[in-house]
Parts: structure tokens; C-alpha cells; sequence
């Protein structure tokens, strides 16, 4: 969607992943607090977006939606002044139907006055949902919401949350600004996988302005290991440092992470991948080994480097190589290789093959670039 936003993939939190429904004003207040103190805010996570349960259960006059007054009293116009005032933005939700997932008020056929109510609150997101939708297509459901948008004069992110339905790759381009291209992701192994590869599929499509949405971060809700996050959060910082970059938004509670979380959620050299300028997706070159679950994924990144990740999805440890040339590397030439996880540079001189052992369900990370060679006289 050609509205000046998404340049480079979105980055922020999301309410959902963790608190499902039970969220207030002071949640979505402590949350931007603590996305500028831990740093995280400097490392571009600027969206905080309020998911599905904020708004009141029925419209009021003249049928204008109402943030529900028990848990965000003070009003979205003073939550948005708030967050504007730390130098982040703040996103909301609705939804293409009549009721959004959890039974408040959908947008559909209130599209111009919500709009312009999202507008003049100050918001700067929205996602739109995909619940209750009358069995109208997709493709007929969306648009209007973006020509509201457009029409408040307001820059306004849309996110797209069709699930993946009819295969928005083909036709959301023209729509929003990122969409969803699979079910809601699980704070499990089984879940983020099958996500990863659904995602790839649609690798050739989008560019700046419009990126597929594999859906948000799990990373420190717990269901999965330092190894499956950290495998999780590079494969989402790689699916994006493309013409498809996927956002990166946070789905934890980032006013109580571990040192893991925050290790892995802050790591410089993986968010740069996802940020690279070349705007080139990254994508499952090949799989090794027993069901090829040793898997080899990579993206060219700009200043003709190339981002790597070996990614062990067997149920044991495993080396993985890889032939340069299988990569689109030169297959004589030396390359530095700088490891994203260790913030090492291993080698300046890899020639041919490189190779690492990967613990079972983990991901390493490098950029490959071509070594400086000193000309001969
Ligand atoms: C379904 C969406 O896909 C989720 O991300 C979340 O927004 C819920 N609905 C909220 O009800």
C-alpha cells in the first residue's frame, strides 16, 4: 500500500500474545515505559499496538465506538498523548465484521467513522481483524478500510489480519501496508515451524510498503527454549529482510523479561538483518540430513553481503555445511564471516564451505561478506 509507510518492516509489541484480553490503560502505559527504559525502543520497536478487548461491548451515540470504561477510562485520545510523548506510536484493533473475535464492535459497515475516530484519537495503527465477517470475501472487506484511512489525512499503518484467506500475497499489495498469511501463531515449536514455512511460500511477492505478516514474536512467553526462540527470532528477522519483511512485533510481557528474553529480543546484528536496506527476503535455500530437517535458509543483504542461518530442526545435534555456491556465494573466493549470536567475526578467509554444529532446534546466524582483498602490484 502506497500511503509513505512501511519502508522497512514495522517494529513494536502487540498486546495479544500475552495478555489476551485482560488488558487496561496502565498495562499499555507500563508496557511504553518499559520499552524506552530496557532500550528496546531505541532499537526500533516503536509500535506499542492494543489488541482486541479495549473498546466497550456496545457503540454509543450516534453509533461512535467507546473504549471500555472499566479498563481504559482516561480514553484513547490521553493513552495516545501518553505514548506520544515517550517518541513511540500507538496502534489499535478492529475488525472487517461485525463483532471483532472477542465480541465487541466490528468496523465493518462503520469503516469512514471509525476511521476518522481512530484519527482524531491520535492513532497511528491499526489492525484489522477477521471475525465475524459474514462470509464476505476478504478481497471486498478490506478496501474500504483503507480508503477510510486514507481519507482522515492521518498517516495510519494498516495491518492486515485475514489469516492467510485467499492468499493475500496474490492481491493485498494494493491493500495494506503487511498481512497476515497464516492462522494465529501458539507460543509453541510445532507453531512457529509450521508458521516459518508457510510464510516462505509467498517469499517472491510484496516489497516496500507491503510485507507478509507470519504473525507476531512468542519470544519469552515461555513455551519454547532459549534455542527455539533465538531460532524463532532470527527466521523472523531473515523472512523479513526482504522484499517481504515480516514485522517484528513483541508478544511478551516486556515489563518482566529474563536476561534470555531481552538477550534475544535486543540483539543489534539479527534486528539490522530484518532492517537491511536492499529489502530482499530471505528464504529456505535447503535441508539436509534425515527429512532434510537441517535446514540452510539465507538473503542477500546489501553492500553484497549475505545473511545465513543454519537451523537444526532434527531431534539431535547436528553439523551443518553448506557449499558456498549452493548459497549464491562464490565458490573460490574468501569471505568474512561474522557470527550474529556470538557477535564474532570466526574467520576472515572461509573459502568453499562453511560449517557449524547447531544444537537440536537451535539457530545460528552469520553475514558473509567478501573479504577485502589487497591488490597485487
Ligand atoms: C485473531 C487474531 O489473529 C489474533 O492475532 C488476535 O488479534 C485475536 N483475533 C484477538 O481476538
Amino acid at each position: 500500500l502506497n500511503n509513505g509507510l512501511a519502508l522497512t518492516p514495522q517494529m513494536g509489541w502487540n498486546s495479544w500474545n500475552f495478555f489476551a484480553c485482560n488488558i487496561n490503560e496502565a498495562v499499555i502505559r507500563d508496557t511504553a515505559d518499559a520499552l524506552v527504559s530496557t532500550g528496546l525502543a531505541d532499537l526500533g520497536y516503536n509500535y506499542v499496538n492494543i489488541d482486541d478487548c479495549w473498546s466497550n461491548v456496545k457503540r454509543g451515540k450516534g453509533d461512535q465506538l467507546l473504549p471500555d470504561p472499566k479498563t481504559f477510562p482516561s480514553g484513547i485520545k490521553a493513552l495516545a498523548d501518553y505514548v506520544h510523548g515517550k517518541g513511540l506510536k500507538l496502534g489499535i484493533y478492529s475488525d472487517a465484521g461485525i463483532f471483532t473475535c472477542q465480541v465487541r464492535p466490528g468496523s465493518l459497515y462503520h469503516e469512514k467513522d471509525d476511521a476518522a475516530i481512530f484519527a482524531s484519537w491520535g492513532v497511528d495503527y491499526l489492525k484489522y481483524d477477521n471475525c465475524y465477517n459474514l462470509g464476505i470475501k476478504p478481497k471486498d472487506r478490506y478496501p474500504p478500510m483503507r480508503d477510510a484511512l486514507n481519507s482522515t489525512g492521518r498517516q495510519i499503518f494498516y495491518s492486515l489480519c485475514e489469516w492467510g484467506q485467499d492468499d493475500p500475497a496474490l492481491w493485498a499489495g494494493k491493500v495494506g501496508n503487511s498481512w497476515r498469511t497464516t492462522d494465529d501463531i501458539q507460543d509453541t515449536w510445532k507453531s512457529m515451524t509450521d508458521i516459518a514455512d508457510k510464510n516462505n511460500k509467498w517469499a517472491s511477492y510484496a516489497g516496500p510498503g507491503g510485507w507478509n505478516d507470519p504473525d507476531m514474536l512468542e519470544v519469552g512467553n515461555g513455551g519454547m527454549t532459549f534455542a527455539e526462540y533465538r531460532a524463532h527470532f532470527s527466521i523472523w528477522s531473515l523472512m523479513k529482510a526482504s522484499t517481504h519483511w515480516a514485522p517484528l512485533l513483541i508478544g511478551c510481557d516486556v515489563r518482566n523479561m529474563t536476561k534470555e528474553t531481552m538477550e534475544i529480543l535486543s540483539n543489534k546484528e539479527v534486528i539490522q538483518v530484518n532492517q537491511d536496506p536492499l529489502g530482499v527476503q530471505g528464504r529456505r535455500i535447503l535441508g539436509q540430513g534425515k527429512n532434510g530437517c537441517q535446514e540452510v535458509w539465507a538473503g542477500p543483504l546489501s553492500g553484497n553481503r549475505l545473511a545465513v542461518a543454519l537451523w537444526n530442526r532434527c531431534a539431535e545435534s547436528a553439523n551443518i555445511t553448506v557449499k558456498l555456491p549452493s548459497v549464491g556465494l562464490d565458490g573460490s573466493s574468501p569471505y568474512s564471516v561474522r557470527d550474529l549470536w556470538k557477535h564474532e567475526t570466526l574467520s576472515e578467509n572461509v573459502v568453499g564451505t562453511f560449517g557449524a554444529q547447531v544444537d537440536v532446534h537451535d539457530c545460528k546466524m552469520y553475514i558473509f561478506t567478501p573479504a577485502v582483498t589487497v591488490a597485487s602490484s
